[in-house]
């Protein structure tokens, strides 16, 4: 971007001039989102039923094996690169180890390989934590006082990556926020021979009450005992971001997500700006269900919030944009 110090005064400089256009508008409009910016987020679930709606997110369903491979065909034709997969397990595969995340016969490998024989030109992301398969919600192992254990957890998920690049995944994205376990990943994956499987790293992700509708969407509100403050991070700080991210390219992320996205632009902008990395960033499930509840009212228009609020991602610097709305979206960039 251009940075020009040269500012003119007025009459002679009138800033609304190239304003009166939409061609003009266009012509010096420097973010521009398109559907190459944008990775889908899709929840997925092991029963029969094609589509179970999500009450907390509207226009956004559970889907089964079969409809998750349309998806991806949906994802090739709308130009979308990239999607991830959040699944809802049923409650009686839950355990307090949250074993079925290591499972190879289990959903997310199953929707893996569905989606790459449907349309193995879409990227697949797979969300690297245990709190959609464990009894109490939390994303690693409790010791007997509660507290999420940090290595024991790290052992569970490079497990729970491996499943998943053995099913095909081209991205694994550990959102658990344990330390050192972006690190152990890429030893198993390595030492596996997954050299080309990517590691996008939640690097700065703050406890949230914005993840409230995502919890229900994969059946972890109704179980969730606390909160996840012991490990996500604290929404008052950016060092802790920036040291967060940095320690996650030393141990090998080939990209790093900031989340939530809206509220948190600021630290898009510091991270994407001081490390030059691919810097993703989350619309997550609050900021889809704030829009869409607004849009129901007739309070504001649907369509213009989802690109103003791309439009913001990308002029904070973000890559690419992980969103509930990335269909939708497409067809209004594409
Ligand atoms: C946790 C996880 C969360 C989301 C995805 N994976 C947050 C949480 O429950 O603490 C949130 C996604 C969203 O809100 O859209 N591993």
């Amino acid at each position: 971007m251009p940075k020009s110090l040269v500012t003119g005064a007025f009459p002679s400089s009138r800033m609304r001039r190239v304003r009166q256009h939409d061609w003009s508008r266009r012509l010096v409009r420097e973010s521009k989102p398109s559907p190459d910016d944008l990775v889908w987020g899709l929840i997925v679930h092991d029963g029969k039923e094609k589509r179970i709606p999500v009450k907390t997110m509207p226009g956004v369903d559970r889907l089964n094996i079969d409809e998750a491979a349309k998806a991806a065909v949906r994802a090739r034709e709308l130009g979308i690169p990239a999607i991830a997969v959040f699944p809802h397990i049923d409650g009686s595969k839950k355990n307090d180890a949250g074993s079925e995340a290591g499972n190879p016969e289990g959903l997310v490998p199953a929707v893996i390989q569905a989606m790459k024989a449907a349309a193995p030109e879409v990227g697949i992301a797979c969300d690297v934590a245990l709190d959609p398969f464990t009894s109490h919600g939390h994303d690693g192992l409790l010791d007997e006082a509660g507290y999420v254990l940090n290595d024991e957890t790290v052992a569970a998920l490079t497990e729970q990556a491996l499943v998943q690049a053995r099913a095909g995944a081209d991205i694994v994205a550990p959102s658990d926020m344990m330390d050192g376990r972006i690190g152990a990943i890429r030893d198993m994956l390595d030492e596996d021979g997954h050299h080309n499987v990517m590691i996008l790293s939640y690097a700065a992700k703050y406890a949230s009450a914005f993840y409230g509708p995502y919890r229900d969407a994969v059946g972890t509100a109704a179980v969730l005992k606390g909160d996840k403050k012991t490990y996500q991070m604290d929404f008052g700080n950016t060092e802790e971001a920036l040291r967060e991210t940095a320690m996650d390219i030393e141990e090998g992320a080939d990209m790093v997500m900031v989340k939530p996205g809206l509220p948190y632009l600021d630290i898009v902008q510091r991270v994407s700006s001081e490390f030059g990395v691919p810097t993703l960033v989350f619309q997550i499930s609050g900021e889809y269900a704030q829009i869409k509840a607004a849009a129901a009212q007739g309070w504001l228009d649907e369509d213009k919030a989802i690109v103003e609020t791309l439009s913001a991602f990308k002029r904070a610097g973000a890559s690419g944009v992980i969103t509930y709305f990335a269909e939708r979206a497409a067809q209004l960039l594409g």
